[in-house]
């Protein structure tokens, strides 16, 4: 399966912070915000992934995720000009999608939780039509709905309803089968311009062919589209953080633990990353002392 990372998007509602950086790239707590989901794409097996973002920040992303070797995987990028809506990753990315399924997640979603990468790899193995994810929220109108059956199958679907159906809010993390790319190329854009990636999944939910697994209680999705927001995401990586001695989304040490990478390649990470507490803790993770 091969992944796509979309961090495009104007980050207006974040301003000023995201008038000279983009959004995906603030921090949270101690490490870039696009790591949190590129670490689930990692969990999920995934190794080739394509970065889309805008084009003044495009570079950035460039920069410091480099081509992936150093993870053991293979990142590549590609400009959204503007933001035109989330469906039009499969449009960008159909080169490198090619006849393979993939999996989208949004840049600015942060998922953490027991057994989350069984989870993912089961879904990714068995991917037939569309697999979403559903989180309980107490505001379930901020965000894409669903209505589920007792099996899961998707049986209604709505983009930030007025009147929501459900408490159950479509995360930003999405796995298809390879027919996504022809239904985003003949997707007609919405009333407010935008290829919308509800369109698509509303084609799957008519064909029977939607799933939507519940993430459950004990699982942490978290909101970074506010200040408070944002701040409380810092605070919840800072608190187990801490309390447990291990990282959240630690890209370098999810590659060693996946095998992208092998326990000396892990200790030059940790090296080359140098002083910081972070650089020590890839070192102690390389020498199994973590
Ligand atoms: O986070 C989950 C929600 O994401 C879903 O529940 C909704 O169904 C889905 O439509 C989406 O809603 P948002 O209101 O969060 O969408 P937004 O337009 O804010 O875009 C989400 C992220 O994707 C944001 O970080 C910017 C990025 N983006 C968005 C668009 C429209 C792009 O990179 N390019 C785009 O064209």
């Amino acid at each position: 399966m091969k992944g796509i990372l979309l961090a495009g998007g104007s980050g207006t509602r974040l301003h000023p912070l995201t008038r000279a950086v983009s959004k995906q790239l603030l921090p949270v707590y101690n490490k870039p915000m696009v790591y949190y989901p590129l670490s689930v794409l990692m969990l999920a097996g995934i190794r080739e992934v394509l970065v889309i973002s805008n084009p003044d920040n495009i570079d950035l992303f460039r920069h410091l995720l480099g081509d992936g070797t150093r993870l053991g995987m293979q990142i590549d990028f590609a400009v959204q000009p503007s933001p035109d809506g989330i469906a039009e990753a499969f449009t960008i990315g159909s080169e490198h999608i090619g006849t393979d399924p993939v999996a989208l997640i949004l840049g600015d979603n942060i998922f953490h939780g027991p057994n989350f990468s069984p989870l993912l790899r089961r879904n990714v193995q068995e991917i037939d039509g569309c697999v979403l994810f559903g989180y309980a929220v107490s505001d379930p109108e901020r965000y894409g709905v669903g209505v589920v059956d007792a099996e899961g199958t998707l049986l209604e679907l709505e983009e930030k309803p007025a009147r929501p159906r459900s408490n159950l809010a479509v995360t930003g993390l999405y796995l298809y089968d390879n027919d996504v790319v022809d239904i985003a190329k003949n997707l007609q854009p919405s009333a407010r311009g935008e290829l919308e990636i509800t369109d698509v999944n509303r084609v799957y939910l008519e064909r029977g062919n939607a799933r939507l697994v519940n993430l459950g209680r004990g699982f942490a999705w978290l909101d970074t589209g506010t200040h408070d927001s944002l701040l409380l995401a810092s605070q919840y990586v800072q608190v187990l953080e801490q309390r447990q001695g291990t990282r959240i989304a630690c890209v370098e040490e999810i590659a060693y633990r996946m095998g992208f990478i092998d326990a000396d390649d892990c200790y030059r990470l940790g090296v080359e990353i140098g002083a910081s507490d972070y650089g020590a803790y890839l070192r102690d993770i390389a020498k199994g002392e973590t």
